[in-house]
């Protein structure tokens, strides 16, 4: 009789965790909406205690007492995405297509104080300051609105302020656990529904892609495998490192084993990246297997590779092929070959190309003509032809004296 009556606590307590978990998951969202309302409002005027540091909405200002992010912000991507790249693009669009030009800030240069025009009318913006143009994504635009400052939890996850917030520098912070979940990113890293898609895919689909995933389900979000420890690198597709932690990259000798002969396997399997690997369309990665001399060169004709990648054609009006990894997926390379015609060993490697397609498209462009981006787009050609790095090399049979990449 009594089993069936729950105690008024028994329903108290299940009522609050409820409401506890539905307040605080609608909280990440209904403050993402607000936060990330594109395109961004102006700060407008500075309260009038603020010193002009605290005004200052340029990096080197927050720096100033925030001297570590500043530090990691600087080398990372975030910085540079108004980087030659997109500002050689960026100089025809705006007088071209100024909206068109104007939609790729809300991503690469989002605050409104970077846009030299008022998205909508199109007319000068007020607000503008060139200063702030070339910085892609200052720390404001993830941190600051109408010149409120706002953060995650203190790391012992309390919200509270340390001292009454009058008396704090820009009059303390409003923490928020939005911060920590991956909403917080996905403005930027995910196509809405209507985006641009191809092959029935979304041209960006990150957070769809890590949604899906295991790591989603345990609860590893964007900032604990791109901010460990908080840090503002943002590592990625351009960063070795990063690149082979999230992989598990195996060579297995295969039969028959016989003498004068190589067969081997080389696997890659995405085992820590938290959605596909590489996520976006630029990258190409490259599991290779050729013959080498004694000296370490290449043998013509006896180069086999595997593609990992999703490749569109230059104009993004067509999907070639996906087979990019997705978590827990692997791809694999045989390869079996008679040592002749001098070849000492086999040589497996597994090479990153992170901006595979921007080598192609920036050629294109040249070759059009990029007009006033000209220079810009020389300059991010350039680039993208010197970022590629090898993650894996291995020889079968192995041999010493051959060099390792680090
Ligand atoms: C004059 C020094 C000063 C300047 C300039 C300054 N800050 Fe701060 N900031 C502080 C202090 C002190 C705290 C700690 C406040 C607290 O504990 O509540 C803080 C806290 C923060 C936090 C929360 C940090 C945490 O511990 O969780 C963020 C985020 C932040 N500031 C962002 C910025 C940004 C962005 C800028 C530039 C637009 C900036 N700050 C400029 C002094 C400064
Ligand atoms: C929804 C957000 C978003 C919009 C809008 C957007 N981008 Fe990007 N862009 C990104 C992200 C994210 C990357 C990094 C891709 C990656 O590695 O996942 C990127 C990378 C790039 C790069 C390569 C990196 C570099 O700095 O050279 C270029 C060039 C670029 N975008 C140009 C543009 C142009 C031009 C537009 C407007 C026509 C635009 N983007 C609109 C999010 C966006
Ligand atoms: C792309 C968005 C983004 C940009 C740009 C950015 N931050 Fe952050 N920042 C975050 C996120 C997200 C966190 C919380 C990370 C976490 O807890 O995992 C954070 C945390 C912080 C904290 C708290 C650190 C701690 O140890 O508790 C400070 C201070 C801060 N940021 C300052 C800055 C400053 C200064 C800059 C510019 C130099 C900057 N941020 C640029 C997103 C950003
Ligand atoms: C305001 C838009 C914006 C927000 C918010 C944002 N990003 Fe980005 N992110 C970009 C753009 C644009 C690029 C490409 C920059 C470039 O190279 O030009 C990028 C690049 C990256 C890269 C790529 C590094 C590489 O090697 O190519 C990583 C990783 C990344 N972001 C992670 C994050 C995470 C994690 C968050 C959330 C804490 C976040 N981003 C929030 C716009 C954003
Ligand atoms: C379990 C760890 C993990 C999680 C979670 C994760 N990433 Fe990554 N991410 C990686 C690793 C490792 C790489 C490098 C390999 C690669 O590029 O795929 C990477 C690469 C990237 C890149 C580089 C571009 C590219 O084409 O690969 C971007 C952008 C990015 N992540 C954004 C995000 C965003 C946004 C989220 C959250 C929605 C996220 N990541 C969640 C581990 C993670």
């Amino acid at each position: 009789m009594r089993s069936r009556a729950w105690p008024a606590w028994a329903l108290l307590v299940a009522g609050c965790a409820a409401g506890a978990l539905g307040a605080r998951a609608e909280s990440v969202e209904s403050f993402v909406a607000r936060h990330w309302r594109v395109p961004l409002a102006a700060q407008g005027p500075p309260p009038a205690r603020f010193t002009p540091l605290e005004a200052s909405l340029a990096p080197e200002a927050c720096g100033t007492c925030h001297p570590a992010q500043l530090a990691d912000w600087r080398t990372s991507t975030h910085a540079a995405a108004m980087g030659p790249g997109v500002a050689g693009q960026l100089a025809e669009l705006l007088v071209r297509e100024p909206a068109a030009a104007l939609a790729c800030q809300n991503c690469h240069a989002p605050l409104a104080e970077q846009a030299p025009l008022v998205p909508g009318a199109l007319a000068r913006n007020p607000a503008f300051d060139p200063a702030l143009r070339a910085r892609g994504i200052p720390c404001a635009a993830c941190h600051v609105r109408g010149h409120e400052r706002f953060g995650p939890p203190r790391r012992d996850g309390s919200l509270a302020a340390a001292a009454p917030r009058e008396t704090l520098p820009h009059g303390g912070v409003t923490r928020t656990p939005a911060y920590l979940a991956s909403e917080f990113c996905r403005g930027c890293h995910q196509f809405g529904p209507e985006g641009y898609a191809l092959n029935g895919t979304l041209l960006e689909n990150t957070y769809a892609e890590w949604k899906a995933s295991r790591f989603a389900a345990a609860g590893v979000q964007c900032q604990d495998c791109h901010m460990p420890d908080r840090r503002h690198l943002w590592r990625g597709i351009h960063d070795a490192d990063m690149v082979r932690g999230g992989l598990t990259i195996t060579l297995v000798e295969t039969p028959p084993h016989a003498a004068g002969t190589v067969a081997a396997r080389l696997v890659v399997e995405n085992s820590g990246v938290g959605h596909r690997f590489p996520t976006y369309v630029t990258p190409l990665v490259l599991l290779r297997a050729e013959l080498v001399d004694a000296a370490g060169r290449a043998l013509a004709g006896t180069r086999v590779e595997r593609r990992i990648g999703r490749e569109v054609t230059l104009d993004l009006e067509r999907e070639v092929s996906d087979t990019r990894l997705a978590p827990g997926e692997r791809a694999e390379l045989a390869y079996a070959r008679a040592l002749e015609g001098g070849a000492a060993a086999a040589r497996f490697s597994v090479i990153v190309y992170p901006d595979a397609f921007y080598t192609a498209f920036f050629t294109a462009l040249l070759r059009q003509g990029a007009g006033g981006g000209e220079d810009d787009v020389r300059r991010a050609l350039d680039e993208t032809r010197r970022s590629v790095f090898t993650v894996f090399e291995a020889l079968v049979p192995p041999k010493v004296g051959f060099s390792r990449p680090p």
